[in-house]
């Protein structure tokens, strides 16, 4: 079972991830991300850093996806864990697809066609959407800002989620990321849950 989170800056994903990693124990998921489950990370944040053209960070971050299933998720998955990714493909969906607008005719054909044949379709995912403002007030000033945290990059990009979502709504769940924090993750952990179950028993039958 391969459980996705998604959700643009500020949404409060690290936040659950590490709330799921504590109190999902009993079940040993892998708890994983992208990017930088491998050496690949290095490169891709080294991208991001020197504002590298678009086609390079897309294909890095690319690339860092196919070293992560290779290396995490596939082998995670045949050994019947369950996988929990923070971040994953819809990322380079929503923001590569704005990114790289004005470089490449059809982005999201572009990356679809990229990742076609060998990426892995996730069971669910779980999008967090909040208002922008409300994103980079989360975010702050601190100095570091990767390029993609400015709100016009933002709202873009969250728009791209929902048309995602909206284009699958069986896969996505959206939550409200302005609900309390115990809330979302009461509410995101019960799901999981009950999805870890319902791929036991179905394994079994
Ligand atoms: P990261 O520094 O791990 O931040 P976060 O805690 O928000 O996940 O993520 C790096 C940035 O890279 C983040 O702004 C989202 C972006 N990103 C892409 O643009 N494309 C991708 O495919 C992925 C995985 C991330």
């Amino acid at each position: 079972m391969l459980i996705t989170l998604e959700g643009i800056d500020g949404s409060g994903k690290s936040t659950l991830v590490e709330r799921l990693r504590a109190t999902l124990a009993d079940l040993d998921p892998v708890i994983t991300r992208e990017p930088g489950a491998t050496w690949v990370g290095d490169a891709v944040r080294r991208a991001v850093k020197e504002r590298a053209d678009p086609v390079t960070e897309a294909l890095l971050f690319a690339a860092d996806h196919a070293a992560h299933l290779d290396r995490v998720v596939r082998p995670a998955l045949e050994a019947g864990r369950l996988v929990i990714s923070d971040r994953y493909t819809d990322s380079r969906y929503a923001y590569q697809s704005v990114t790289l607008e004005g470089t490449i005719p059809s982005p999201l054909s572009w990356l679809e066609a990229l990742h076609a044949g060998w990426t892995l379709r996730p069971d669910r995912t779980f999008l967090l959407i909040l208002p922008v403002e409300e994103a980079m007030r989360r975010i702050g000033d601190h100095e570091n800002r990767e390029h993609f945290e400015s709100p016009e990059i933002l709202a873009r990009v969250q728009s791209r989620y929902l048309d995602l979502a909206s284009a699958d709504p069986t896969r996505f769940v959206i939550i409200d990321a302005l609900k309390e924090k115990e809330e979302i993750h009461a509410f995101v952990e019960s799901a999981i849950r009950r999805l870890a179950e319902w791929s036991r028993t179905s394994r079994r039958s």
